[in-house]
C-alpha cells in the first residue's frame, strides 16, 4: 500500500526529491472507557492498523493535503499559516489543528509541506483513526522540521487540536495509545499524572477480536461532549462535601457511594458512578492482567459493559446485541463496546479453541438480529507512531 500512496503523492505534486513516510496507529481500549477526562486510568494498545503519509517540505508556506480515504475531496490546498478550520467539515482540518497547535505551543514551521495520506481504520468505528491523523501529522512535523517534542507531547498537542480546532473535548487516550505504543503490550495510563506502564499482552490460549457494528449513530460528538459535561457537574456538586477533590477518579467506589448523595441530578450520579467505578475495574483488570488471570479479566470487560450501556448511556441497540451474542458464545472470556460509543465497535477476548466458532456465530446471529454485516478483525497490539524507514 505504501507504493500506492507514493504513486499518488508523485501523481498529485509531481516531481521533487522523493517523500518521507510515516505511520500513526489507531488503538483499541481494552477497559477504563470514558475516565480519561475524569481523571482515571485507561488500558489501551496500540493497533498494527494506522494511518500512513507521504511527506515532503516545500520551498514556500502552502500547505498541500490529499488523502485516498477522501479522494473526492481533492487536494486541499491552503497554508501552513491557516488558523481556522476549513468549512464543511474537511477531514483536513484534523491535519491543520495539529498544525495550529504546534505554531500555538511555539513550534516555528519554518516552511510549507505536501501530504498524502492513507490509512486503514475503518472510520467512525471508534478505533481512533481521527486520533492517529493528529498523531501522524505531529509525527511527522516533528520528523521533517527536526522538532524537539516527546511522543506525549506529541499526544497532547494532538488533543488540543481535536478539543480546540475540531471541538470535540476527548481526553488523552486515544492520542496517547497512537504516539506511545508498543508491540504485543497493552498501556496502563493514569490520565491525571500521565505516568504510564506497558504490561505484556501474554493472553495465552485466547486473543483480541474487534468485532465493528458499521453503525455510528449521529450526533455521537455532541452527546459525547454531554458526558463530559455531566461528569462535570456532578464533580462540581462532589465538591461542596469534599472540598479539593481534583477529579471523579480520585474516589474509589466506597469514597463515592458514601458521597454521591450530594449530587442533586440523578443522570449526573449516575455517569459519575460510572466514571468512578470503571476507573475501579481498570485498576483491578490491570492486576488481572499481571497475573495472568484471564477470566478476572474478562468479568471486568462485562461489567463495563453493563455500566456503559445503563450509567453512561454510550451503547446502542446494535452494539448491544454483538455484546449479547459474545457473551452466549462458548470460550468467549469478554466482551463489551470500545471507544467513546454511540455505535462502533466491540471488544472482545476469545479463547483460540473457539475463534472460528465465534466468528460464525457472530455474523449469523448479527445479520439475523440487525441485517447488518458485522466486520470482524483479529487483533495484535503493535507500536506507536513512528518514521516509516523500510
Ligand atoms: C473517545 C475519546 C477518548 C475517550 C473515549 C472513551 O475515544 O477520544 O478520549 O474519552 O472516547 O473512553
Amino acid at each position: 500500500m505504501i507504493q500506492t500512496l507514493l504513486d499518488e503523492f508523485s501523481r498529485r505534486f509531481g516531481p521533487g526529491d522523493a517523500p518521507r513516510r510515516f505511520f500513526a496507529p489507531g488503538r483499541v481500549n481494552l477497559i477504563g472507557e470514558h475516565t480519561d477526562y475524569n481523571g482515571g486510568h485507561v488500558f489501551p494498545c496500540a493497533l498494527t492498523l494506522g494511518t500512513y503519509c507521504a511527506a515532503r517540505v516545500r520551498a514556500d508556506r502552502t500547505l498541500r493535503l490529499f488523502s485516498l480515504n477522501f479522494p473526492d475531496a481533492g487536494v486541499v490546498e491552503t497554508t501552513i499559516d491557516q488558523a481556522t478550520p476549513l468549512p464543511g467539515g474537511s477531514w483536513a482540518n484534523y491535519v491543520l489543528g495539529v498544525v495550529r497547535a504546534f505554531t500555538d505551543a511555539g513550534h516555528a514551521l519554518p516552511a510549507g509541506l505536501d501530504m498524502a495520506f492513507w490509512g486503514d481504520i475503518p472510520a467512525g468505528s471508534g478505533l481512533s483513526s481521527s486520533a492517529a491523523l493528529e498523531v501522524l501529522v505531529g509525527t511527522a512535523l516533528k520528523g521533517l522540521f527536526g522538532l524537539r517534542v516527546s511522543g506525549t507531547e506529541i499526544a497532547l498537542l494532538s488533543q488540543r487540536a481535536e478539543n480546540d480546532f475540531i471541538g470535540l473535548s476527548c481526553g488523552i487516550m486515544d492520542q496517547f495509545a497512537s504516539a506511545m505504543g508498543k508491540r504485543d503490550h497493552a498501556i496502563f495510563l493514569d490520565t491525571q499524572t500521565l505516568e504510564y506502564q506497558y504490561a505484556p499482552l501474554a493472553l495465552t490460549g485466547a486473543h483480541i477480536v474487534i468485532v465493528n457494528s458499521m453503525c455510528k449513530h449521529a450526533l455521537a460528538g455532541s452527546a459525547y461532549n454531554d458526558r463530559r459535561a455531566e461528569c462535570e457537574r456532578a464533580l462540581a456538586a462532589l465538591r461542596t462535601v469534599r472540598p479539593g477533590l481534583p477529579s471523579l477518579g480520585a474516589l474509589t467506589p466506597e469514597e463515592f457511594d458514601a458521597l454521591s448523595g450530594a449530587i442533586p441530578d440523578a443522570v449526573c450520579r449516575k455517569r459519575a458512578r460510572h466514571a468512578v467505578y470503571e476507573n475501579a475495574r481498570t485498576l483491578d483488570a490491570f492486576d488481572a492482567l499481571r497475573r495472568g488471570d484471564l477470566a478476572a479479566f474478562g468479568q471486568l470487560m462485562n461489567a463495563s459493559h453493563v455500566s456503559l450501556r445503563d450509567d453512561y448511556a454510550v451503547s446502542c441497540g446494535e452494539v448491544d446485541a454483538l455484546v449479547d451474542i459474545a457473551w452466549r458464545c462458548p470460550g468467549v472470556l469478554g466482551a463489551r463496546i470500545t471507544g467513546g460509543g454511540f455505535g462502533g465497535c466491540t471488544v472482545n477476548i476469545v479463547s483460540d479453541a473457539a475463534a472460528a466458532q465465534f466468528t460464525e456465530t457472530v455474523r449469523r446471529e448479527y445479520a439475523a438480529r440487525t441485517g447488518l454485516d458485522a466486520q470482524i478483525y483479529t487483533v495484535s497490539a503493535g507500536d506507536g507512531a513512528r518514521e516509516v524507514l523500510e
